[in-house]
């Protein structure tokens, strides 16, 4: 584990707040997260890394990480033009432009694949391949939340809740010319993105981990459906995707699962300490500076307020993470100019110090930092640009 101490001295003389990544730790979770997708290929989640320089890091780290998963046609595009491959775009797009534009790019032969869940998606796919002369490759999303009484297990996003709906939205791919069905892709986001190890929570982790389980025995047996449904209505299906950071495990064992996606794991966020079947190693934070300190055990730093999205919750707020024992305040949080950080442990702080912090969820932190300080054997060994340092904002 890191020290306070080291990292101190690394990054002495840097101004803060300044953003890094910590090199070997990465290299570490990327090895880890190889070993847990059992062999499959795994596609990376752009949204949770954000900077291209880092991603083609982890694309040249291992031959089981192949193609990207995209949050927004725009940024597809942007990452065509910086060399990637094989881009699924991973949540439904509407703007017609846009679809004109992955038109044009599916033309000169680039893999990139539009996400579907229902007929008007595949309507408005038709309309600008029709105006663009081509044929676009699309995915179907398949909603794998879990409904028991009382509780709805999963994310709302695709409608597609029965098989009859998918046969439907099959046939229709397959009756048109302009739209083609390349793959299908189903997240199980109530088991990846659910921690089921936090803190005070004793008895809604044990109700979480029993749904988890029960929900991964159903998911296998949707997604085994609908991969027979496409064979039966004559649509070969180039990949099957499924999973996030949380559930590789389980995923990658599906024999209908071709491929698995993951993001969060490589930055390992702390809201993905709290999970009970892998633990990751921190390779990502920010350093915000102590310029005041009102009591003899609180220190306020300058900024440092970078709020998760999601649930607005406790666990959405950033972490101190060194000096070890840092914490927030409960009635202050992290803010917008100032946070307060309570700290009663040996280490010596002074004012012009930094305080370590960890974002709640992976990409967010790099909407918040031009760049990326990289470290590797006690060192600086140079900077990676995020999306933000590129000029580049999606969503
Ligand atoms: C469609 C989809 N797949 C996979 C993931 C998993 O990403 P990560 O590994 O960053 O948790 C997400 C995250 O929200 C997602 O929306």
């Amino acid at each position: 584990m890191r020290q306070y101490r080291d990292y101190k001295a690394v990054f002495a003389g840097i101004p803060k707040p300044f953003a890094y990544v910590d090199l070997d730790l990465l290299a570490e979770n990327i090895r880890q997260i190889a070993a847990r997708a059992g062999g499959k290929r795994i596609r990376i989640a752009s949204k949770s890394l954000r900077c291209v320089d880092l991603m083609k890091r982890i694309m040249n780290a291992d031959n089981l990480f192949q193609g990207v998963m995209c949050y927004s046609p725009l940024e597809a595009l942007y990452l065509a033009d910086r060399g990637f491959d094989d881009l699924l775009i991973g949540y439904p797009a509407c703007e017609p432009e846009q679809l004109a534009r992955i038109g044009r790019y599916a033309k000169e032969g680039k893999q990139m694949t539009l996400m579907v869940d229902s007929a008007a998606h595949v309507e408005l796919i038709e309309a600008a391949a029709e105006r663009e002369g081509v044929c676009i490759p699309v995915c179907i999303d398949i909603d794998m939340s879990l409904d028991v009484p009382g509780l709805h297990f999963g994310v709302w996003r695709s409608p597609l809740r029965s098989l009859e709906a998918v046969a439907d939205l099959m046939r229709l791919i397959a009756a048109s010319k302009r739209v083609r069905l390349e793959g299908i892709m189903d997240y199980e986001a109530q088991i990846a993105g659910v921690g089921d190890r936090m803190p005070g929570q004793r008895l809604k982790n044990t109700v979480v981990h029993w749904l988890k389980r029960r929900s991964a025995r159903e998911v296998r047996e949707r997604r085994a459906h609908a991969v027979q449904l496409a064979g039966e209505l004559g649509q070969p299906l180039r990949f099957v995707n499924g999973g996030g950071t949380g559930s590789l495990q389980t995923t990658a064992l599906e024999p209908a699962v071709t491929e698995v996606t993951a993001g969060s794991g490589f930055y390992a966020p702390a809201l993905f300490d709290y999970y009970r079947d892998f633990r990751l190693l921190p390779a990502a934070g920010y350093a915000v500076e102590i310029v005041r300190r009102p009591r003899y055990d609180l220190y306020t730093c300058a900024g440092g307020g970078y709020i998760a999205s999601g649930s607005a919750g406790r666990e959405k707020l950033p972490s101190p993470y060194l000096p070890a024992g840092a914490e927030l305040l409960p009635l202050e949080g992290a803010g917008e100019v100032q946070t307060p950080v309570r700290y009663r442990g040996d280490e010596p702080l002074e004012l012009g110090d930094p305080i370590f912090m960890r974002h709640a969820k992976a990409g967010e932190l790099c909407e918040r930092f031009d760049r990326l300080l990289l470290v590797s054997q006690g060192r600086i060994v140079g900077e990676a640009r995020t999306y933000r340092g590129d000029g580049q904002c999606f969503l």
